[in-house]
């Protein structure tokens, strides 16, 4: 579990610059939003005049990871020591570069502009915020919290919003789909037993006791499934849980099947119907409930009964 401070939060706002206006357009700036150029490697110029030796710039695109693109380089050279070499050297200054003034100093130039030099042309409205970082327990663990930055407070555009959020139940969602057994397979599921799961918002666990109500009921020719007991294939109840599956999971349907318990672990009689847990654990990266057994995503699940035939 993850321990996020606040106060890290809070020292994050660092100085602003000059206002920039706001943009006229909503979304990314043109351009996207950069640092300042900052020297990278030595700062050491090996040559005293004449713009004879560089120093090597980078820059970051702070506004990439809210989806704004930058255009330009990352990296550039600039010539140090542009001052105009004097006796005894044998040139004045290295080429390609000549003595000119600029802005008022006498200098081995021109030093080349980049087009794309300005950190940002303005503010984007409402500031750009990262994304939201994975759920974590506070301090205190009394709450969930995340938090998210706003990635343009240093250029002193500030954002609108909270950056931190903080919820006492767990961030998966206390319910899940009770999916109908047509949706995901044949029309032979006759009935479906469905219980709502208990989320324990501490852990962000939640269990779900399956019924043990699939017995042969050869009167009106429903079973659950034949299971393998001991070698053969009977027909004793047992419990078969219907997932659906969450979107992103790479798998060839939407559906999938599991058989938590043993064939013969529950009663094969309408008479008794015992419970067995099954449990999921919240993915706090997904906020999806993944079934403890296999690590799937799942989004829903029944308890379908399958036709006699
Ligand atoms: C930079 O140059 C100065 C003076 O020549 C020298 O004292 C210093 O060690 C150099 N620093 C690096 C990182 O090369
Ligand atoms: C931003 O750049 C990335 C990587 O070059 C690219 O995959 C993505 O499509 C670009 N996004 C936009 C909105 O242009
Ligand atoms: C011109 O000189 C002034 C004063 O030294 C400086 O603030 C300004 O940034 C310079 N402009 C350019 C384009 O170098
Ligand atoms: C949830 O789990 C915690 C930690 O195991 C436990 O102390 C607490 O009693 C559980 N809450 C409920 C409502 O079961
Ligand atoms: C499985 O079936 C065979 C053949 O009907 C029988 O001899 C054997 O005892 C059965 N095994 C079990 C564990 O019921
Ligand atoms: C589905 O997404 C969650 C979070 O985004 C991730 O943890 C999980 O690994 C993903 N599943 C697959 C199969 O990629």
């Amino acid at each position: 579990m993850w321990k996020i401070s606040v106060l890290l939060l809070l020292f994050s706002f660092t100085s602003a610059t000059a206002a920039l206006a706001v943009c006229t357009s909503s979304g990314c700036p043109t351009g996207g939003i950069w640092t300042e150029w900052a020297v990278t490697g030595s700062s050491n110029c090996s040559a005293s005049c004449g713009s004879c030796a560089s120093l090597y710039y980078t820059r970051r695109c702070v506004s990439q990871r809210a989806g704004c693109n930058c255009t330009g380089d990352t990296s550039r050279y600039i010539p140090c020591n542009t001052n105009v070499c004097t006796y005894p050297s044998q040139k004045s200054c290295c080429s390609p570069y000549l003595p000119m003034v600029i802005n008022g100093s006498y200098i081995c130039g021109p030093i080349p502009t980049d087009k794309s030099s300005a950190t940002t042309s303005c503010c984007p409205t409402g500031g750009l915020l990262s994304d939201w970082s994975v759920y974590g327990r506070n301090d205190a663990n009394t709450q969930w919290i995340r938090t998210r930055e706003c990635l343009t407070a240093d250029l002193g555009c500030s954002c609108t919003g909270d950056l931190i959020e903080s919820v006492t139940a767990c961030p998966c969602s206390a319910t899940m789909n009770n999916i109908p057994g047509g949706t995901c397979d044949t029309a032979n599921y006759q009935t479906e037993y469905f219980t709502n799961i208990v989320v324990n918002d501490t852990k962000c666990e939640a269990t779900l006791q399956i019924q043990a109500t699939n017995y042969i009921n050869t009167v009106n020719n429903y079973k659950v499934i034949y299971c393998n007991h001991d070698g053969n294939y009977t027909t004793y109840g047992t419990p078969i849980l219907l997932f659906q599956i969450a979107p992103n999971e790479t798998r060839a349907s939407t559906c999938a099947f599991d058989r938590p318990f043993d064939c013969g672990t529950v009663a094969s009689t309408a008479a008794s119907h015992p419970t067995l847990p099954v449990s999921f654990t919240c993915d706090l990266s997904s906020n999806t409930w993944q079934y403890d057994y296999n690590g799937w995503h799942v989004t829903g699940y029944n308890q379908p009964q399958l036709l006699y035939t």
